[in-house]
């Protein structure tokens, strides 16, 4: 098992990553404070693992909640189901919320236990490779509205994460490959080593090798950690871990949540962001070119769906979070390792990217 550290003071967590994670009698005991806890899960994570989570709460009484499975239900009508279950067991402000799942229970679970009598523990149990690498570290909870996404939410850091790697056995390929666009992510942002360690190693990524996808794992966790203690609330480099994103979460809205995975849609948007680098002549053709082939390598799409058209892109774009004072700012390379937040550009450039991106995929 490796042990990091995320740096925020008083509020510091471990993350934990290892095999077997889930057979361990303490660990999870470990973090709870109080003698009662919540276990949020879904309908499809419950029956692979809520029974080692229970094992793990000898001695605490414990409740679960069973959530539907998708993006789709990650709304306010749902949420509210976690708020039912806290409320009907009388469980009080000493109880800890247990995320166990994806991103999607992660991101629910702990806005549920920021706001359930403002604020309750919360751990993170991530399934996926997404969670475990990306949503569960960091503190970003928060549901989508009908008009943006994860546009309801709180920043709220868990007292520990738990990624059991051993789960990631039962992850189907399309899932995985979607966690691997966020590990590009990291390589892409700050670290250029890795991502020549992935151009590779995403054979072994891909077989799900275990020693492979460990060390993807603390690297990434380690990167988000780094990033997150320098800036928690995002006044600043946070930002940066959103490459791609305010493309990709356009795509996603006019897709409709769940139709792309939140992967793949980021994996799309990494490429929208080089293909726009390259045009501002920041990224050389040869780098570009090795980004877009690490991320087809992978699997994952590079251009967006035809369907959306320019207009559509436009005007979803400027929903983004990363709107600030009516300026887009767009996290952008000047070379890989190294981003960048611009909004140096005008509305043909960004155009001309989207167009680039296709003629690309
Ligand atoms: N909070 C953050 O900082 C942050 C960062 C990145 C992404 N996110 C959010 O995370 C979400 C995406 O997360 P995700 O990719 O984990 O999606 P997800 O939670 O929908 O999980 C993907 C699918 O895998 C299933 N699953 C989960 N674990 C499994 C396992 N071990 N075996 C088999 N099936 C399993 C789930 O039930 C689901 O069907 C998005 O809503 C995104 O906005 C949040
Ligand atoms: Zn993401």
């Amino acid at each position: 098992m490796t042990t990091l550290s995320v740096d925020l003071g008083e509020r510091s967590y471990p993350i934990y990553i290892g095999k077997n994670l889930l057979g361990s009698t303490d660990l999870l005991r470990s973090h709870i404070p109080g003698n009662s806890a919540l276990i949020v899960s879904n309908e499809t994570v419950a029956p692979l693992y809520l029974k080692q989570a229970q094992a793990m709460l000898s001695g605490i009484r414990h409740e679960a909640v069973i959530l539907p499975d998708g993006e789709k239900y990650k709304n306010l009508q749902v949420l509210n189901q976690i708020y039912d279950a806290l409320l009907a067991n009388h469980l009080d402000r000493n109880t800890t919320v247990i995320a166990l799942g994806g991103g999607v229970i992660g991101d629910m679970a702990g806005f549920a236990a920021a706001s359930y009598q403002r604020g309750v523990h919360l751990v993170q149990i991530p399934t996926t490779l997404l969670s475990q690498v990306d949503s569960s570290v960091g503190g970003k909870t928060g549901v989508n509205h009908a008009l943006g996404k994860n546009m309801i939410g709180a920043f709220y850091q868990p007292v520990a994460v738990i990624a059991d790697t051993d789960t990631l056995n039962t992850l189907p390929e399309r899932e995985l490959r979607a966690g691997i666009a966020e590990i590009i992510k990291y390589g892409l942002i700050c670290n250029a080593d890795f991502f020549s360690w992935l151009e590779q190693n995403m054979d072994a990524l891909l077989a799900k090798d275990s020693p492979a996808l460990s060390y993807a794992i603390e690297v990434s966790c380690q990167t988000k950690a780094e990033i997150v203690a320098a800036d928690e609330r995002e006044s600043g480099n946070r930002a940066l871990l959103n490459l791609g994103h305010t493309f990709g979460h356009a795509i996603e809205n006019a897709m409709g949540y769940g139709n792309w995975l939140h992967g793949e849609a980021i994996a799309a948007g990494m490429s929208m962001a080089a293909c726009m680098s390259r045009q501002k002549q920041w990224l050389s053709d040869s780098d570009t070119k090795k980004i877009i082939q690490l991320i087809k390598y992978a699997g994952l799409p590079v251009a967006p769906p035809d369907r959306i058209t320019d207009d559509t892109f436009l005007s979803l774009m400027s929903v983004d979070k990363k709107v600030m004072d009516g300026v887009l700012r767009l996290v952008l390379m000047r070379g890989i390792g190294q981003s960048l937040l611009s909004d140096d550009y005008t509305s043909e450039e960004l155009i001309d990217a989207i167009h680039h991106s296709r003629n690309t995929g």
